[in-house]
């Protein structure tokens, strides 16, 4: 039997296989280049701005999207919207990246962890209701690695105590759960542009909702 890789065996890809992620091709030079030569790299009302919250509403099907500086941020401004005010808890799955909770801590809100379901690694539907208590406000299933979590009972579960839903979809552009896209079920969605990425833009995030209040 051959020596695994791990072993000191020969590696099936050689360092030259892995590709660096994003591709940057000649259309993106070419908008950036247009971005540039503007004058207009920032703010909220820049033109390429406006264009990717009008895009990515209809992409999303939601009604309303605004951009942020990260995932984090738009999880964080979620949260606010809300309403989640110190010692609220926050409930969200134990397996995601750290901005999953920690947008909790920069609110002086309580994450708690609901354990996954391990055949989906997504927040376990069954364990939520164990996890909510007075103090929850609100709950961040995360759409892990692409795969959406099981929005129906999650939603129901959130009605029935009256709580939020903030889709975390930092990880899942572009999923759906039953032919509709995520980050659309809940109150808010959130996105990550991060440059790992599947929609990269260095850094960066998006805010969906169809709550205008919560715009
Ligand atoms: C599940 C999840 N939530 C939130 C984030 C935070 O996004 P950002 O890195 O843009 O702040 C990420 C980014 O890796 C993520 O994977």
């Amino acid at each position: 039997m051959e020596t695994l890789a791990i072993d000191g065996g020969k590696p099936t890809l050689k360092r030259s296989d892995y590709k660096n992620w994003p591709i940057i091709t000649a259309y993106d030079r070419k908008y950036v280049k247009q971005v540039l030569d503007s004058g207009i790299v920032a703010g909220g009302t820049a033109p390429q701005v406006v264009a990717l919250e009008k895009e990515w509403a209809e992409y999303t099907g939601a009604k309303y999207c605004l951009t942020t500086c990260s995932g984090t941020a738009a999880l964080h401004m979620a949260l606010a919207a809300c309403g989640v005010k110190p010692g609220d808890e926050v409930i969200t799955s134990a397996f995601t990246f750290l901005a999953s909770a920690s947008c909790a801590i920069h609110q002086n809100a309580i994450p708690v962890f609901v354990d996954i379901d391990p055949r989906t690694y997504c927040m376990d539907p069954n364990k939520l209701e164990a996890a909510i208590t007075e103090r929850t406000k609100a709950i961040i299933p995360v759409h892990i690695q692409g795969l959406p979590a099981d929005l129906d009972p999650i939603l129901k579960i959130a009605q029935k105590h009256n709580l939020f839903v903030i889709e975390d979809a930092c990880q899942a552009h572009g999923a759906t759960y039953k032919g509709k896209k995520v980050g659309t079920f809940g109150h808010v969605g959130c996105f990550s542009l991060n440059n790992f990425k599947n929609l990269c833009g260095g850094e960066g995030g998006l805010f969906i909702t169809n709550d205008e209040a919560l715009l």
